[in-house]
């Protein structure tokens, strides 16, 4: 289900294999917000950052899309996709 809800939702911003494309790379050590833990991406996801360009999908996904969205971007970490977006953010220190 998350990767459904990834291609529909995500997938125009970040690349269809999260390697970045309007918005960052989710698949290498560096975040903008956090450091990429479970709890830091559903927090980003929830809650946007409006005056970047990613929108909040709290109020517009359920609960367990959420969770599997926040799944399948904590497990392609580390994938090294293709032709991946340059780092953007501070490389996580765990
Ligand atoms: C309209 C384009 C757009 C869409 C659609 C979009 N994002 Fe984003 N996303 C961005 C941008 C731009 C940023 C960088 C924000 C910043 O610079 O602070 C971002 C940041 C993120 C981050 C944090 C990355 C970091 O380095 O900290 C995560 C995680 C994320 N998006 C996941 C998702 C997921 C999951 C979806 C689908 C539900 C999604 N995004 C849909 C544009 C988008």
């Amino acid at each position: 289900m998350g990767n459904q809800v990834y291609e529909g939702k995500c997938a125009s911003c970040h690349g269809p294999q999260l390697q970045g494309l309007i918005g960052p790379n989710l698949t290498d050590e560096f975040w903008i917000h956090g450091q990429g833990t479970r709890l830091d991406i559903m927090k980003v996801i929830s809650e946007g950052v409006a005056d970047k360009g990613m929108p909040p999908w709290g109020p517009l996904l359920k609960k367990d899309e959420m969770l599997s969205l926040t799944a399948l971007v904590h497990s392609k970490k580390g994938s090294s996709p293709p032709n991946p977006k340059l780092p953007q953010g501070q490389k996580a220190q765990n």
